[in-house]
């Protein structure tokens, strides 16, 4: 049966079912270290404000820094049945050190307390995320730098399209990936304020000072109005949507890895160490590695509704259901933390099959809008016209059994003698990649321009501390 430190007027035992509803220790433990540094500046700001003694202050922080020497050599286990790692924290403290540890809690309520700690996790979490986030963008331009000339189908609904350069289809997703910092970042400003000293909702009597426990915790101020504060967990929702956009980014590239690893395709090898075998058949190799982070989208995305869903019709201020906030986060970050690594050791890893991306771009007569523009920029043709004689040479190639670019001068000018000497060279696919050289666009030359642009941003980019 659970001592019951913190409650003053139930007398009885809570039951067994009881506290496995609403304890919350088997998993706020993840927040230990959060709960001792956030009760160290807490009882240091009592003391520098007089509101207790210098030598309980001592006590207290010495008994916590041991405290947390025993809980990460094991030898305190947070397995007991106190109801949440701050009743827990608190508890050993008094044990350890008697009434000045009962003084910790003044002018303090496990509702300002759980909002810092978790507030201070998602804080530091949100800077773990970006920092790998900057690890995949330098990947990516990694493998963008080794092929702005090596040439694949770009598609439109999933059909071959225009050819385009794989350099270039990876700078579409470091693009992805710098928004995604960009959004961490924000949500780390955005998030910045110290909940701690708000107390129940209302703030509290004690002359306590909230700009010491805001520095000293590495906040930029404290929060503004103490009921908010206590009931919000926006500060959460922020890094869960923030983790389901990136993972819907990796998830597509994942996607994109999965279709081209097929036989179908054979334009990427990914390393044996990121592929498994089947159980019964002996031939194959899986890509699983890239299913996981594909699928992995589907909890972050639940964890995401689920918070929403729990906040939804909370009327002010904290209400027990917050403490539903917790697993989804823990769960969402373990994830994209764990996702993040192992996609930038798989993009570093994998295998770009030059010759059959280019293979392919002999397939669906990419070069074909070059022969409309040519017709509307040399001949003069109205756009509609040129389309349409463009789609009759289309046919003529279909017939012939060959690309568009294999068509020779006498084929073209038997559909229309407008059509000049220049066009063969123009209707070659490299050719007709590097005549796109509108800003963004993906001619080798822009494409480079792209990645020295976003290698400049990334080296602006200040390593967290
Ligand atoms: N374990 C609780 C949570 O995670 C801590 C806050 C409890 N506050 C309270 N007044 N019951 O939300």
């Amino acid at each position: 049966m659970a001592k019951k430190i913190a409650s003053a007027r139930i007398s009885t035992q809570s039951s067994q079912l009881l506290q496995d509803l609403n304890n919350s220790l088997p998993f706020d433990k993840v927040l230990y270290r959060e709960d001792i540094e956030g009760s160290q500046a807490h009882a240091y700001m009592l003391a520098q404000q007089g509101i207790i003694s210098t030598e309980d202050y001592q006590k207290i922080d010495a008994g916590l820094r041991e405290i947390r020497t025993e809980i990460e050599e094991g030898v305190f286990t947070l397995e007991g049945d106190d109801e949440d790692i701050h009743m827990a924290i608190e508890g050993r403290l008094t044990e350890k050190i008697g009434d000045a540890g009962k003084r910790l809690h003044t002018a303090r309520s496990r509702n300002d307390q759980v909002a810092l700690d978790f507030r201070l996790y998602v804080q530091r979490n949100t800077q773990a995320i970006a920092q790998l986030l900057l690890t995949n963008i330098q990947t990516l331009l990694e493998v963008a730098k080794a092929h702005s000339e090596t040439m694949l189908p770009g598609m439109t609904h999933l059909q071959h399209a225009q050819p385009i350069n794989f350099g270039y289809h990876m700078m579409a997703y470091a693009s992805m990936f710098k928004r995604d910092y960009e959004r961490f970042v924000n949500a780390y400003a955005r998030n910045n304020y110290a909940p701690i000293g708000c107390a129940a909702l209302a703030g509290t009597p004690h002359p306590i000072d909230r700009n010491i426990t805001a520095q000293k915790l590495g906040f930029d101020a404290p929060t503004l109005n103490c009921l908010d504060t206590v009931s919000d967990r926006d500060f959460a929702l922020d890094i869960l949507f923030n983790i389901s956009t990136m993972m819907m980014h990796m998830s597509r590239l994942s996607e994109e890895l999965i279709l081209w690893s097929a036989s179908e395709f054979k334009w990427v090898t990914l390393s044996d160490r990121h592929a498994t075998g089947s159980s019964i058949m002996p031939q194959k190799k899986n890509p699983d590695i890239p299913e996981l982070l594909r699928g992995k989208t589907g909890r972050v995305n639940g964890n995401l509704i689920a918070l929403l869903t729990v906040m939804k019709g909370l009327p002010l201020a904290y209400n027990k259901d917050m403490q539903e906030d917790k697993e989804g986060v823990f769960d969402s970050v373990r994830t994209a933390l764990l996702s993040l690594q192992v996609l930038n050791e798989m993009i570093a890893d994998m295998r770009v099959n030059t010759e059959a991306m280019e293979r392919a771009c002999m397939v669906g007569h990419l070069s074909a809008t070059d022969l409309a523009d040519y017709l509307v920029k040399e001949a003069g043709l109205p756009f509609r016209d040129a389309y349409h004689i463009t789609g009759n040479v289309v046919n003529l190639a279909e017939t012939k059994g060959v690309d568009i670019s294999e068509l020779t001068l006498s084929d073209l000018q038997r559909i229309d003698e407008r059509i000049g000497e220049g066009v063969v060279a123009l209707l070659d696919n490299r050719a007709s990649m590097n005549a796109r050289e509108s800003q963004g666009g993906t001619a080798t030359i822009r494409t480079l321009e792209q990645i020295a642009q976003l290698q400049a941003w990334l080296v602006t980019q200040e390593p967290n501390d």
